[in-house]
């Protein structure tokens, strides 16, 4: 694996591909890598002739210093993690390689994607998402870009920009990763006590109970009731939001709406002092 700090080494290094007609599958992420991120790595390096990994923990997208500060950062590990899974480039920049002293703050309409849910909750957020992913798209100019669905909204602001500003690029989505117990792997659980592990397990428990209802027949809605009323009995889990919404705009279904297919129902909680996130999608 070739790693590069500079984006002029690294547009060189890929200049060479893409004049060859050669396809690039890139997969940004901030480290502290998992399973969840070598799979996204795994679909490009099958869909693509040469996958490009970075590793940058973008200070603009956090919107608490102190989640920003904690951090991991074990970059040794996340490199021999990359190299067993045969990534080809990882592109690992400074902050200042990113952003400049002279850069100007660039921001992106996002419209009602930035003021619900995650954009609602983390004011700022997308905006900071948007900066650096449009900058490494420009960099790294990739024919295929993969994100996890994990980060739904985060998917779907992606998409948002990419066709608004009509970039060359596919996105693909690739399912969230879980641990055997069925948690989403996730790079902050590393900051749950044995304690908190297991009242996170309560998360994908509760989307996992709907989904079960669900198939059986129940309501949407109803199944939803269930569940927060399993969650409302577990301790230590501070729901931001729980909701089943349309997938296409991720606006919250009433009980006129429960016909509509496919559906997802998202949540957010504080558990144990770390913020998570979780999501499933109802078929
Ligand atoms: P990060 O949280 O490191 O995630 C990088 C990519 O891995 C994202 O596309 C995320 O959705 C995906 N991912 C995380 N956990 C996953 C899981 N359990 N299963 C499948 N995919 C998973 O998301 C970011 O970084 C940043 O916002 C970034 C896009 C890199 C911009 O800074």
């Amino acid at each position: 694996m070739e790693i590069f700090t500079t984006k002029i080494a690294l547009k060189a290094h890929l200049s060479a591909f893409s004049s060859k007609d050669k396809t690039i599958g890139f997969v940004p992420t901030m480290g502290a890598l998992h399973e969840g991120h070598l799979t996204l790595i795994e679909h490009s390096k099958r869909a693509t002739d040469i996958t490009v990994c970075s590793i940058f923990v973008n200070p603009t997208q956090f919107n608490d210093p102190a989640d920003l500060e904690k951090y991991p950062r074990p970059i040794e590990k996340d490199v021999a993690l990359l190299q067993s899974v045969n990534c080809d480039v990882l592109f690992l920049p400074t902050v200042e390689e990113m952003y400049p002293p002279n850069d100007e703050p660039w921001f992106f309409d996002l419209g009602r994607l930035d003021k619900i849910w995650e954009g609602a909750k983390r004011p700022g957020h997308y905006q900071g998402v948007t900066q650096v992913v449009y900058k490494l798209f420009d960099i790294v100019k990739p024919s295929i870009a993969f994100f996890g669905q994990k980060d739904f909204q985060q998917c779907m602001v992606i998409q948002y920009m990419v066709d608004k500003l009509h970039l060359p690029l596919r996105l693909q989505m690739v399912d969230t990763v879980r641990d055997a117990d069925g948690l989403a792997k996730s790079s902050r659980n590393v900051r749950l006590s044995s304690n908190g592990r297991k009242q996170a397990l309560s998360l994908s428990k509760a989307l996992f109970m709907i989904k079960q209802a669900f198939e059986k027949g129940t309501g949407p809605l109803q199944a939803k009731e269930e569940a927060l009323s399993f969650l409302d009995k577990v301790e230590g889990v501070e729901l931001e939001y729980f909701a089943i919404c349309n997938p296409s705009d991720l606006s919250e279904i009433d009980r006129k709406q429960q016909d509509l297919r496919p559906l997802v129902v998202i949540l957010a909680a504080w558990v144990d002092g770390v913020r998570l996130i979780d999501n499933i999608v109802l078929k």
